[in-house]
């Protein structure tokens, strides 16, 4: 299969996994990060289900840069609309109904993250303020916020991690402005739960990536697919202790559309494929061998500026998803068919 028919593949898997077409039939969707990898393939799905499904939807896609969002959704798709608005700054001029919001915009880059902490900030509690209110103004049915399996911080146990598991973060390094701006916008849509009766949900996700990335895209599953492709080894600047669960794209978008009508308001989800569970030293061999065919190797080169690359300490966590397979969902793509299945589209 060809990169295109992967991500048709996906977008079809998600219907057919029991998407609730009927439920989101002529609705109004506001997906913010509509040009980042998770808002990207969340509009190209809904756009997918108006054209193969009927579903008569109107997609407002929040961007800051309407030239990259028409590079990915094409010149003039029917049934979008962009909405461009940065939402560190000004605000947002919404003159649109809107059923459903998707809040999938952050500050996602590492070295962003401690060069710009205070803007990383600002994104994350301001643009969400923003967006809780305009959802409370327009009478918004749901609200979906993209949080992060970073919120734990450092698990207290090896056990498995739920969603009242909360960690430790060191709020005196720089990069814990993600981390903690994650739970602020937890607290924040929480709040606007409790006070204005929002129906609004926390969907944490594990390390996401699939078919649809992006070409910027540089985080690191996409750098060990490109030495993959290029046949060039994989060189960790870090040990690659640190563990943690991943999701495929498809499982994620999935997940997330299916937390609009369902789940309860006020609460978090684990969004995590539990057998997904390595650690980045694993992820890379996983690649060399059973994707490279042992055609590269890892190896281990730790910058002296280690530290200006912004990565996230090294933790041990496993994420318990049975909150979230208990609304009926469950992970379908492995890791390395994720690998697989990434690399395709990456060929195209
Ligand atoms: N992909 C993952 O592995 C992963 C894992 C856990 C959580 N998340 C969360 O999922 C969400 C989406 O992540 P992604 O992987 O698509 O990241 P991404 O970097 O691909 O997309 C982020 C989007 O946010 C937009 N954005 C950033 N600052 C903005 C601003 N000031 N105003 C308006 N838009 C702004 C960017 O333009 C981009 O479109 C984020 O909240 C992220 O924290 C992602």
């Amino acid at each position: 299969m060809n990169g295109k028919q992967v991500l048709t593949e996906d977008f079809q898997n998600i219907v057919e996994a029991g998407l609730p077409l009927d439920e989101f039939k002529g609705k109004s969707f506001l997906i913010t990060g509509a040009t980042g990898l998770i808002g990207s393939l969340l509009v190209q799905t809904l756009l997918y289900c108006n054209q193969e499904h009927a579903m008569d939807a109107k997609v407002y896609a929040m961007v800051r840069d309407t030239e990259k969002a028409k590079k990915i959704f094409g010149e003039n798709p029917s049934g979008l609309e962009y909405v461009v608005a940065d939402l560190a700054k000004g605000e947002i001029a919404a003159e649109f109904a809107c059923d459903y919001v998707i809040h999938a915009a952050a500050v996602t880059t590492s070295k962003l993250m401690v060069s710009d902490p205070v803007g990383t900030i600002r994104t994350a509690i301001d643009g969400t303020e923003k967006l809780l209110k305009l959802a409370v103004e327009k009478k918004a049915s749901s609200f979906v916020y993209i949080s992060s399996m970073e919120v734990y911080g450092q698990p207290k146990s090896d056990g498995k991690t739920a969603e009242k598991d909360l960690g430790y973060i060191d709020i005196g390094t720089v990069r814990s402005c993600y981390p903690e701006g994650k739970r602020m916008c937890e607290c924040l849509c929480n709040a606007y739960a409790a006070q204005y009766g929002l129906n609004v949900k926390s969907a944490r996700l594990a390390q996401t990536f699939g078919a649809g990335i992006l070409p910027t895209e540089n985080r690191v599953f996409a750098q060990f697919a490109r030495s993959a492709i290029n046949g060039e080894n994989i060189v960790l600047h870090t040990t690659g202790e640190s563990e943690g669960n991943y999701v495929y794209t498809a499982d994620a978008v999935r997940a997330i559309l299916m937390l609009l009508v369902n789940g309860t308001s006020g609460e978090a989800y684990n969004i995590a494929n539990e057998e997904s569970h390595t650690t980045i030293r694993n992820m890379a061999e996983l690649v060399a061998e059973q994707i490279a065919n042992n055609q590269i190797q890892v190896v281990i080169d730790i910058p002296k500026d280690a530290a200006s690359f912004g990565y996230a300490p090294p933790v041990k966590m496993r994420l318990d998803a049975s909150k979230m397979c208990a609304l009926g969902w469950k992970p379908t793509v492995g890791l390395a068919d994720a690998y697989r299945r990434m690399i395709a589209w990456m060929n195209e």
